[in-house]
């Protein structure tokens, strides 16, 4: 299935006809984030990230290294964030696309609401790109990401091994899924259910309560997680999609004296996901390198940004709604436990200082984080 979905094909055709009916870029430099410079053949690029309160990341990292990579290819970006609002996300859009953006990019907050974005820019002339989330029948001439199945598979294969150390007998497992609206979390749970379905199925786990969080929304994660654990006292590891559903599921069992007994997943290598993890609350999270994410996508962006053909696309993605095959960089993320916080740290991702703090310091000497 997963091979079917990225199998090597010719790429780059999609993005010189959206090309063709670009003009000239001389927009004047607009908006938050911005960076200036940019050299004379190139166009600006649009950056459209979904919110600041699903993940760490949107705030923190893919800002940051996406405006290091175009700054340092002296191609102007504006970044904007949409702040989980879906009528701001189409405002923003709007404001990229008459302000002569020549390459849009966007972490859709529904395809719906990104499809309408991706066409009105398809119209105008801009080449786009879907980061991080493949925007269903969205049309994107490129598409970059993780393997998301296998971020689901790492999910599901930490939970089996955290709940077979615990030697528990036919443990009741919860399943808190990321947003309905996000082909990723669908992703994410193809790939975690691949794993625990074959537990449920032979009676080594038993299947709890199984809920997707609305727009990863992390408060009513721990409204659906009080709600679950009221309706089933047993629970006894909990399969969270990223590292703020976690957190919020680790405040309920915290309240209920079964943090450490439970064991939590999630997904970012979040600050607060890895002091979960050292502190033992947390049985495991997922790296995802943003850097390379970035890296990534802003190279094509800035290859189409100078009327260039990007050559760096590797695969292509098939979008399950559509049938077009998407072409596509898909990027390998890797597990982390309290054995390999260290790696996050030593890739540059978080610092020392940011993780151990006060009350974690003891944690992360014990780790041999030094
Ligand atoms: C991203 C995750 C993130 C989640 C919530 C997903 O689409 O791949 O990294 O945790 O959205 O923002």
């Amino acid at each position: 299935m997963r091979k079917g979905l990225f199998a090597l094909a010719a790429v780059g055709l999609l993005a010189t006809g959206s090309m063709a009916a670009c003009g000239d870029d001389s927009g004047s430099d607009s908006g938050s984030g911005s960076s200036g410079g940019g050299s004379a053949a190139a166009g600006k690029v649009g950056v459209i990230l979904p919110d600041t309160k699903s993940s760490q990341r949107w705030g923190t990292d893919d800002p940051k290294f996406l405006k290091a990579a175009f700054d340092e290819a002296g191609v102007q970006v504006d970044i904007q964030n949409a702040q989980g609002d879906k009528n701001q996300f189409q405002t923003i859009a709007d404001g990229m696309i008459s302000s002569g953006v020549k390459v849009l990019m966007i972490v859709n907050l529904d395809s719906g609401t990104g499809k309408a974005v991706l066409e009105k820019a398809k119209k105008a002339g801009i080449a786009t790109i879907d980061y991080d989330r493949l925007t269903l029948s969205g049309g994107a001439d490129y598409y970059v990401s993780f393997d998301n199945v296998k971020v689901g598979e790492l999910q599901g294969e930490g939970l089996i091994n955290c709940l077979t150390e615990k030697k528990y007998t036919k443990p009741v497992v919860a399943e808190l899924n990321g947003a309905p609206t996000d082909n990723n979390a669908t992703l994410f749970k193809q790939g975690y259910d691949s794993k625990l379905k074959p537990k449920y199925d032979d009676g080594t786990f038993t299947k709890g309560p199984d809920q997707s969080v609305p727009d990863w929304d992390n408060a009513q994660a721990g409204t659906i997680f009080e709600q679950m654990l009221t309706g089933n006292k047993n629970i006894k590891g909990v399969l969270a999609a990223n590292d703020g559903l976690g957190n919020a599921a680790i405040q309920v069992l915290k309240k209920n004296k079964l943090n450490g007994q439970v064991p939590v997943t999630g997904q970012d290598a979040t600050v607060q996901g890895l002091q979960n993890i050292l502190a033992g609350d947390q049985c495991m999270t997922v790296y995802k390198a943003i850097k390379k994410e970035a890296d990534a996508a802003s190279k094509l962006a800035i290859a189409l940004a100078k009327n260039e053909k990007p050559t760096t696309a590797t695969g292509t993605t098939k979008d399950p709604e559509s049938g077009k095959d998407v072409p596509s960089v898909l990027l390998d993320p890797q597990s982390i436990t309290k054995e390999n916080v260290k790696d996050v740290i030593a890739d540059g991702f978080v610092t020392k200082d940011a993780v151990c703090t006060a009350d974690f310091a003891k944690f992360c000497t014990e780790a041999g984080i030094s």
